[in-house]
């Protein structure tokens, strides 16, 4: 490694936030509250690769070809434009934030991330994005590849059965076309997706060894919101220490 991770985050002023976990554990939700909460910008990262996804299918390409999907990514300009409930996602200047929700993009998704070269080309616009700090990062590798120096690590996971149909429940109302779908098609999608994310050679989703890793099955969303703003604090609390008489919100925001 050229650099070392105490280098980047002593450049930074203000923290990051890394949010990884599989499908499903509630990381977009909990992403975007604590963003809200201490003024931070909130980059969903699992977009990017959603977006790249969204290209290979619109130019005919083959998800399994890493070449082909370089080549593609090359011409390929990914904003993410952060709102208050997520992010707005621009691909080469085109609003795709909803068509990135729909099932042969999120499928596909998965299989493009596969891809060594595929994850280093992203992993450096994320890095360049979280730069400066003051981000909410959410996606599989934040805290063990993208930040491993990330001031905050937080691995959201939750039983299967538990997320899907936490998504099922979600996407159910939305879009009507998901009345034909079942709740054990979602829960078999998001396993099969899962094998696919813990199992890959790069990068596999698993929690960075100092991450704070909540398990959300039996827990209210409002309970995993209090824990997580709790986890920030205890941060910045055992950061500005009591002696520096600034209130903890101040070194944040
Ligand atoms: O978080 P999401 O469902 O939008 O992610 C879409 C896909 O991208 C998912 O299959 C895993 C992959 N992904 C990844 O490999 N690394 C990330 N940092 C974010 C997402």
């Amino acid at each position: 490694m050229s650099h070392s991770a105490t280098d980047s985050s002593q450049r930074r002023q203000r923290p990051v936030i890394a949010i990884d976990g599989p499908a499903g554990a509630g990381k977009s939700t909990i992403a975007a509250h604590l963003a809200r909460r201490f003024g931070l910008l909130n980059l969903e990262t699992g977009a990017m690769y959603r977006a790249l996804a969204l290209k290979a299918i619109e130019n005919d390409r083959d998800f399994d070809q890493e070449p082909e999907l370089l080549e593609l990514a090359a011409h390929t300009t990914i904003t993410l434009e952060p709102q208050r409930e997520g992010n707005r996602v621009l691909l080469d200047g085109q609003d795709v934030s909803r068509r990135l929700r729909d099932a042969d993009v999120t499928a596909a998704a998965s299989r493009v991330s596969v891809h060594p070269r595929v994850r280093a080309w992203m992993v450096a616009r994320q890095q360049a994005l979280g730069a400066s700090g003051g981000v909410v990062m959410e996606g599989r590798d934040i805290g063990t590849v993208v930040f491993p120096d990330a001031e905050i690590k937080i691995f959201l996971d939750a039983d299967p059965e538990v997320r899907g149909n936490r998504r099922f429940k979600q996407a159910a109302p939305q879009n009507p076309a998901n009345e034909r779908i079942t709740e054990a098609a979602v829960i078999a999608e998001m396993k099969e997706r899962d094998q696919r994310d813990r199992n890959r050679a790069e990068s596999p989703l698993r929690p960075a060894e100092d991450a704070i890793i909540l398990d959300s099955t039996a827990m209210t969303l409002e309970e995993v919101l209090a824990r997580s703003e709790e986890i920030v604090l205890a941060h910045l609390g055992a950061v500005t220490g009591a002696a520096s008489g600034k209130s903890v919100e101040s070194q944040i925001g």
